[in-house]
């Protein structure tokens, strides 16, 4: 079994800055075929979430932040900005990746958290 990977042994890879990001809304970057949407809350707070809702495939950068979630656009369905679960009595998990804020800088690692 492989040991666990530390924080510092991430690959983190600078994003843009908090600003390129709207209040309460998301940016999109792109790796490869997988769209991970950059999400900030009211509080400055940034999440990074595939672009996928885990019921049926909705973007979820189009959904409304409100309270560490976001409401998926196309069904309701409330998604944990902190672990990609679906909340109440949905169930399902988008996948989530770590970011860190350095100043007003964002990095993102595209190692998903597991
Ligand atoms: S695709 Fe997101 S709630 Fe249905």
């Amino acid at each position: 079994m492989n040991a666990p990977v530390t924080e510092s042994q991430l690959d983190w890879r600078l994003i843009g800055t908090i600003d390129d990001v709207p209040l309460q809304g998301s940016r999109c970057v792109k790796n490869g075929e997988t769209t991970i949407a950059i999400f900030r809350t009211a509080k400055d707070e940034i999440f990074a979430l595939e672009d996928k809702c885990p019921h049926k495939n909705g973007p979820l950068s189009q959904g409304i932040v409100h309270d560490g979630c976001v409401t998926c656009p196309l069904h309701n369905w409330v998604i944990s900005l902190e672990s990609g679960m679906a909340q109440g009595a949905d169930s399902g998990q988008t996948a989530s990746y770590p970011v860190r804020v350095e100043g007003r800088e964002i990095y993102l690692s595209l190692s998903p958290k597991v």
